[in-house]
């Protein structure tokens, strides 16, 4: 099929795609919207494989890990409605990390140090196998402080009851310390020292000053605050969520090591969550455990270049140390991009990414994140494409797989590198994307996948590269185009995009993509650059949503892999 035209009829939605929506106000409280039913009739945009829970608001991942063989996973929850509220730690467990089973909540208001919340934390596994839990309470004064909590029986597998310290909080804001008592909180996985000393950033800002501040212990109970933060920037705001853990710097790079481990072969990664801007952001850097100093290659004054776990939707992510598997495991929120009136119909907001392993990509530089094996448990049907080159303008379609619930693998080996665009200044690689959607045509690339697309094209969200020539180089942008996902235009349709540290004279380019009802995880370059998009089609959904090969350039591409699978359903809570 000609694409041309259809494409043609999707120019005006740039204007659309590129509108970027305010972002809602931190720990917004809906007072009045907090205990709506909702009609559950109806529901195409519930995951099949994603995590969520039955019903009602989820936000961050909190206290990944693996205890007794059984992988734990507590989120931040509102029992009583589908915006954010009455925050307390859910809890569920897993052997798979993709089938889980709910358990009553692990942590929630009981004592004054956190009557008003349990918001966000880490799990430490104590030397012995004792694990125990740093989360951040909201005191009667509305104070955000850490408090402790470890399991009532440890020969329970489940951890089902959890015990709060008496002698919390054991880190307050006080006139002293100067703590800003809005903005402390979300305690990481805390690290032993060789002297002894256990040692926990907490997030945190200083007027725009973002920091995270450490906090040194020998018992894990009497907490001190170190001289200086770990790492603070000037203008980056609050600085939430933040994870800091070794990755290993020599081969096999993809084994991971516990949040412990320091050495020569070793570097750190410092990761937060942008309360601004609400992206993820991660610095690697070099880590000085005899004075607490951790130097970043590239600090957050390269703005430009600070590098991003995701470039669409992704937040307040959190690792763990897999001692089962050796391998450091990704966990992170997704948010909606429909309106909090949608969301309060459905009756649900939020949900998890697929828990991925990450590990220091061998240039050093960056990081490499791939959707954990096991997620491959669940793929049917396979469909295998023989190699093919996608002329220039063409559409292949790919049949035979569930296309609203599936996992699709592709591969391209470019050559006509004389028809590539060229870029004359450097450009902000998501306006980028949004100035040159997927309808745009171009010289090399756009080419990639349509997923969820109605049969008339009416509707569908394109995941793709497009090669510029720049400086003598080529730059290989990637980019997920939402502003024709929906014919529902009330949600977040901007588009995303990120520019690949690959090289296309000499690498294929390679894309895979999760599609998950009303998420798209893509995975581009083996990786090496990950977009999460959440739409919301009319028409593409359940068994209409159609998945295409695409290339809307002048250059022909080859398909060198097609590889498409339905997924089946997991068993979530
Ligand atoms: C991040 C965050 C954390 C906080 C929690 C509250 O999304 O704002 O900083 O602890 O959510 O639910």
């Amino acid at each position: 099929m000609a694409i041309s035209s259809i494409f043609l009829l999707a120019t005006f939605s740039f204007i659309y795609g590129n509108a970027v929506l305010p972002i809602e106000a931190t720990h917004h409280v809906y007072r009045n919207l907090q205990s709506l039913t909702s009609d559950s009739s109806n529901q195409p945009y519930r995951t099949a494989y994603h995590f969520q829970p039955p019903k009602n608001w989820i936000n961050d991942p909190n206290g990944p890990m693996r205890y007794k063989g059984l992988y734990h996973l507590f989120y931040q929850y509102n029992p009583k409605g589908a915006v954010w509220g009455n925050i307390v730690w859910a809890h569920s467990i897993s052997k798979d990390l993709i089938n889980w089973t709910p358990l009553d909540h692990a942590i929630f208001p009981s004592q004054p140090s956190d009557i008003n919340g349990c918001w966000s934390g880490s799990a430490t596994i104590l030397p012995g196998g004792k694990p125990v839990i740093l989360y951040t309470g909201i005191d009667p004064m509305k104070n955000q402080v850490q408090n402790l909590a470890y399991p009532k029986n440890m020969s329970d597998p489940l951890l089902r009851e959890w015990v709060k310290s008496p002698k919390n909080p054991l880190m307050a804001p006080t006139i002293a310390n100067k703590i800003n008592s809005s903005s402390f909180r979300d305690p990481t996985t805390a690290w032993l020292g060789k002297d002894g000393y256990w040692r926990v950033i907490i997030g945190s800002k200083r007027n725009t000053r973002g920091m995270a501040i450490l906090y040194k212990s020998k018992d894990f109970v009497n907490w001190v605050q170190a001289k200086h933060a770990l790492l603070s920037a000037q203008g980056t705001g609050m600085w939430e969520c933040p994870d800091f853990y070794p990755v290993l710097n020599k081969r096999p790079f993809s084994i991971g090591i516990d949040t412990s481990m320091n050495g020569d072969d070793v570097m750190h990664v410092l990761k937060v969550s942008l309360d601004d801007t609400k992206h993820d952001h991660y610095l690697v850097g070099r880590y000085n455990i005899a004075n607490d100093i951790f130097v970043p290659y590239i600090g957050f004054e390269d703005n430009q270049f600070v590098l991003r776990y995701d470039y669409g939707k992704y937040y307040a992510s959190k690792t763990t140390f897999d001692d089962g598997k050796n391998r450091r495991i990704l966990f992170g929120w997704v948010n909606e991009s429909s309106s909090v009136a949608d969301d309060i119909n459905k009756g649900w907001s939020g949900i998890h990414a697929i828990p991925r392993a990450i590990w220091l990509h061998n240039s050093g530089k960056q990081l490499v994140q791939w959707p954990i094996q096991e997620i491959e448990s669940l793929r049917v049907n396979p469909v295998n494409f023989p190699t093919k080159v996608l002329k220039g303008g063409e559409l292949l379609q790919v049949p035979g797989v569930t296309a609203a619930q599936a996992d699709v693998e592709i591969s391209f080996e470019v050559n006509e590198f004389e028809k590539a665009e060229v870029l004359k200044s450097w450009t902000n690689p998501q306006i980028l994307c949004g100035k040159k959607g997927a309808a745009v045509k171009g010289g090399l690339g756009p080419f990639g996948l349509l997923v969820f697309a109605s049969k008339g094209l009416e509707e569908y969200t394109a995941v793709f590269f497009r090669i510029f020539s720049y400086q003598h180089k080529y730059l290989v942008l990637m980019c997920s185009d939402q502003s024709r996902s929906s014919l529902h235009k009330d949600n977040d349709m901007t588009t995303y995009g990120t520019f690949v540290d690959v090289d296309p004279l000499h690498e294929k380019l390679s894309l895979r993509s999760l599609i998950d009802h009303s998420v798209v995880e893509s995975f581009g370059t083996e990786g090496r650059a990950c977009i999460t998009s959440r739409v919301y089609p009319t028409l593409a959904i359940n068994d209409k949503a159609q998945l295409y090969a695409f290339n809307n350039g002048t250059a022909n591409v080859k398909i060198t892999r097609l590889s498409a699978w339905s997924m089946k359903k997991a068993r979530i809570n």
